[in-house]
């Protein structure tokens, strides 16, 4: 992990409310990993103060890239969207613990919604290039907002999209199809990002089919390092609740132990 300025190689709109942007990091690019988050200055005014927690999207070692996908929400991304190709960037990262791949996990179901795709494309990239297939059931609100689709299948993964305006997002048909998966393609493990209610959902499924799973969560946060406790959330461990911090005992965490409701 380290704190540096990065130069930023393109911020281009990916949609009318997301962005794309790469930077080139040579300092870093060899210690990223899928479902780890830098930790960006969105701007250099005192206004937005705290840095923005943003997900690895991409990770291109021949080229020294790390890219961000994001959508524009508030303050500090629309910030950051304004930032022009040949700006520096500062960045600190990478920062909390990626996912983690078995050696014996053949088949993955990857469900991810809204900006959790952002976060799910390099677990894809990753699996693949360890002879994994991947299999991902893609939400959002609009199939415009389904932006890694083409990024995800060039990947290697084989994309279900499911739509709010095409009335097939809600659990239960989401639901039945992560159940017939699991049953026509023998799933090793599920992996989720994006929603709570599919969070919640894949836990169910993942308890009640005895399927290990993983979870990328997001939290406000402070320091991004561990020290402040802002990013706290409780978790199940062992019949107790725990607290963890989101930041560095996170952001992936087993789907077994979360409590999203
Ligand atoms: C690990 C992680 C990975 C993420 N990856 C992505 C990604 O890949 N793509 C993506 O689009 N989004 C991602 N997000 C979400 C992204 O960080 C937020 O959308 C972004 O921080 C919003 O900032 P904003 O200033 O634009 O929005 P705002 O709406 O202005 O800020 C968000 C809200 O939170 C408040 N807030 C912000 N920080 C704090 C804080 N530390 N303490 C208390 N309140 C606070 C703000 O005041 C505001 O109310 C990720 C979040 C996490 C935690
Ligand atoms: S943000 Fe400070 S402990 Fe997580």
């Amino acid at each position: 992990m380290k704190l540096l300025q990065s130069t930023v190689l393109f911020n281009i709109e990916a949609s009318s409310r997301y962005k794309h942007m790469a930077i080139y990091a040579p300092e870093v690019i060899d210690e990223c990993i899928a479902g780890q988050f830098f930790y960006l200055k969105c701007s250099n005014h005192i206004s937005p103060l705290l840095r923005r927690p943003m997900s690895i999207y991409k990770i291109v070692k021949e080229k020294d890239e790390v890219h961000f996908l994001y959508l524009i929400k508030g303050e500090g991304t629309k910030s950051l969207s304004q930032m022009q190709a040949g700006e520096k960037l500062d960045i600190f990262g990478p920062l909390g613990n990626g996912f983690i791949l078995k050696k014996e996990w053949k088949n993955l179901l990857i469900i991810a919604r809204g900006v959790g795709l952002a976060t799910m494309a390099p677990l894809i990239d990753l699996a693949t290039k360890q002879g994994k297939t991947t299999y991902a059931i893609l939400s959002a609100r609009s199939k415009e907002d389904i932006l890694s689709a083409n990024y995800m299948k060039e990947c290697g993964a084989q994309v279900i999209l499911v739509t709010d305006e095409d009335g097939n997002s809600d659990m239960v048909y989401v639901r039945k199809l992560i159940e017939s998966m699991i049953d026509s393609k023998s799933i090793d493990a599920l992996f989720t990002c994006g929603s709570k209610r599919l969070t919640n959902l894949l836990k169910n499924i993942s308890l009640q089919y005895k399927i290990p799973g993983q979870v990328a969560l997001e939290e406000n946060m402070g320091c991004g390092l561990g020290m402040c406790f802002c990013c706290v959330k409780p978790f199940q461990r062992a019949g107790k609740i725990i607290n963890l911090r989101v930041c560095s005992e996170g952001p992936i965490f087993q789907l077994e132990e979360v409590m999203e409701i």
